[in-house]
């Protein structure tokens, strides 16, 4: 049996196992994706260095593992793609072909491609919005974060705005797409916008997934503006990787279904 996982802490909520092995199923591969919960930062090297002898084909990576796993695998001379190379960051091990590759931002891309005069606002710093900056190149993209100095950075990498005051106070009626790329929402929080300058015409994006509507989707839906949350980028990341590992691409309807139930079954 071939085997295959996802490393990460904490990595139990991922949905990778219950997609990718579905799609193992359903295309007559013999193999298991398991999660592979790794504690410390300090042990990813060795975790790195006994999977394939212990017969893993390859894994995706989580959080807060994709910088230093992007380290490791450029060390032990795997071949890296461009855009992980860009990021500094990967989410997929193949250790049968030695590469590492990151496909969030195929996964993202998907989802949404900005048109080159858009303005989009994308809020939060961390590694998901990293992507998302990268994928949404070419339009007018202001950062904002929390932690202001992390959008700057990010800022000047890409040479795009960044939005350093008090964002419940900015106007959001010039957007063309509003991307929220923070963690806020997993837990029903709602992000601070001023929302009564969202217009309807405004794409709102989530990156989070469950729960599938969160209160900054929510809003923006009673406002009439499309909406799309974290679902397909999490399985378009998903089938890509699936391909680099197997050739083969997978059934995205399979995986929407999959999804849907979970979903269903945890929610509202
Ligand atoms: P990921 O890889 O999922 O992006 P991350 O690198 O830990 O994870 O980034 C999480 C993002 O959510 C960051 O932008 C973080 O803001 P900080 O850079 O200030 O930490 C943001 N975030 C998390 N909790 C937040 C909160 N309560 N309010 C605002 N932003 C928050």
């Amino acid at each position: 049996m071939l085997l295959f996982g996802i490393i990460g802490n904490p990595v139990k909520h991922s949905k990778s196992p219950l997609i990718h092995n579905a799609w193992f199923r359903e295309n007559n591969i013999n193999a298991s994706y398991q999660y592979i919960p790794v504690e410390n930062q300090a042990d990813l090297q060795s975790v790195f260095e006994i999977l394939p002898k212990m017969g893993y084909c390859g894994v995706n990576i989580t959080v807060p593992y994709k910088n230093k796993m992007f380290e490791i695998t450029k060390n032990a001379g795997f071949k890296i793609s461009d855009d992980a190379e860009v990021l500094q960051a990967i989410n997929t091990i193949n250790f049968v072909k030695k590469q590492a590759i990151n496909t969030d931002l195929y996964g993202f891309s998907k989802v949404f491609q900005p048109k080159q005069d858009d303005h989009i606002l994308i809020i939060g710093a961390g590694g998901v919005a990293s992507s998302v900056v990268f994928a949404c190149q070419g339009a007018n993209i202001t950062i904002t974060n929390r932690t202001p100095e992390k959008a700057q950075k990010i800022a000047e990498e890409f040479m795009c705005d960044s939005y350093h005051g008090d964002l419940s106070k900015l106007d959001i009626s010039n957007f063309d797409a509003i991307i929220n790329a923070t963690s806020v929402g997993l837990n029903n929080e709602e992000l601070p916008l001023n929302y009564k300058t969202l217009q309807k015409q405004t794409k709102c994006i989530d990156t989070i997934y469950n729960p599938r509507l969160t209160p900054f989707l929510e809003i923006a839906q009673k406002k009439g503006c499309k909406i799309e949350n974290g679902t397909h980028m999490l399985i378009y990341q998903g089938a890509k990787s699936f391909k680099n590992w197997t050739g083969i691409l997978p059934k995205i309807e399979t995986a929407e279904r999959l999804m849907k139930e979970f979903l269903l079954q945890t929610q509202r």
